[in-house]
């Protein structure tokens, strides 16, 4: 039995209040479906700026009533501390995901995304200590790695951050290391690469790479690749990623106050991805007419990226369960159904 399987049964047999931040975003609304669906309370929190609540109506439509009523939501913002205090109370476990992502959005306005993803984490990290929560896990973020050229990444080996938005997924690491030493208040940081998969929103300037080519596609729109085409990335479907929080809310201390890297392990250039998903639209039955067009690299950008995920295998027990080509397969039926 999978550690991942072994920690599912316990949650089954003694379940606990879990708060998910950022709980109506993609990464959010998954975490909460699996957690109802283990029979966990949860209490979330949002404030809808980049979350929407048909993510939050999915969840309610995918899960029993009694489920259902074991969710709580609060519509509060992360930059008032006193939000931050009413959502972590009862809380056991705490799964911070809220920020605002996206490397181009926090270079179009850097202060807005300081706010939310530094004060925003602080505030949490403050409050989750002052009410002595069992656990904190928080999303942080590849790019850390910045311009570090090693493959694949090692979680000890960074570079310089590439970004407003890399600096501020760094400070969430550095504050989390002070709490650990500072007030012994220990966390885990869990470095993502590229997530995707089912709710993860195609609209908007900022959207993921895979949601807005699958739209385009689907669409009859062009497709634009920034660059060549041969900019890698180790993309990693939800399903690893939500194992990958309930492992680490769960871990031993000895695991804590750690950081670990999120992802499958492999790498796939942007060729490949746009092919992969085209591949799998026909699958679906969708054809796709849009013309594939390659223009300027973007700004902020690292050129390659690939983890290597044994610090979490190790330390958690962690195994990815889904490689690109099943994830992109997992997906699409979601993606078919929510743009057309
Ligand atoms: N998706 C990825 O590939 C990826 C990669 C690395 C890191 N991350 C991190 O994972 C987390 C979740 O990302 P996601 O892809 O689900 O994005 P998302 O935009 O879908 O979700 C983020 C959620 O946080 C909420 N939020 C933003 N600011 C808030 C505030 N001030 N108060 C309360 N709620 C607020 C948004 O409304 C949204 O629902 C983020 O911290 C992001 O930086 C994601």
């Amino acid at each position: 039995m999978s550690q991942f399987e072994k920690v599912k049964a316990e949650l089954l047999t003694s379940p606990k209040t879990w708060l998910v931040t950022g709980v109506a975003g993609f990464i959010g609304s998954n975490l909460l479906e699996t957690l109802l669906k283990l029979n966990q309370k949860v209490i979330g929190l949002d404030n809808f700026a980049t979350g929407h609540q048909h993510n939050l109506d999915e969840v309610k439509n995918i899960v029993t009533e009694i489920q259902w009523s074991n969710f709580t939501f609060h519509n509060g913002d992360i930059r008032n501390y006193s939000d931050c205090e009413a959502a972590v109370k009862g809380a056991d476990y705490i799964l911070h995901q809220a920020a605002l992502g996206s490397v181009p959005r926090s270079i179009a306005d850097p202060i807005m995304t300081n706010s939310a993803n530094i004060t925003g984490f602080l505030n949490m990290l403050q409050a989750a200590k002052e009410q002595n929560v069992k656990s904190f896990t928080y999303a942080a973020s590849s790019s850390t790695y910045g311009d570090h050229p090693a493959l694949p990444k090692l979680e000890e080996n960074i570079g310089n951050p590439l970004s407003p938005y890399a600096v501020t997924k760094y400070v969430n690491e550095l504050y989390a290391a002070v709490f650990a030493k500072t007030y012994g208040f220990k966390s885990i940081g869990l470095r993502y690469f590229n997530v995707f998969g089912q709710r993860q929103d195609p609209n908007g300037a900022y959207a993921a790479v895979i949601p807005k080519w699958t739209a385009a596609m689907i669409q009859g729109n062009d497709v634009f690749i920034n660059g060549d085409g041969e900019t890698s990335r180790d993309f990693c479907f939800i399903e690893n990623t939500v194992q990958m929080n309930i492992l680490a809310a769960t871990a031993p201390e000895e695991s804590k106050d750690a950081v670990y890297n999120v992802a499958v392990g492999d790498r796939t250039t942007l060729n490949d991805l746009y092919s992969a998903i085209k591949t799998a639209l026909s699958e679906n039955e969708v054809a796709v007419k849009g013309a594939l067009i390659y223009r300027d690299f973007r700004a902020g950008d690292v050129r390659h990226s690939q983890a290597d995920v044994s610090k979490a295998e190790k330390a958690l027990g962690y195994q990815p369960e889904f490689r690109i080509l099943e994830g992109i397969s997992k997906a699409m039926p979601w993606y078919k159904s929510f743009i057309s």
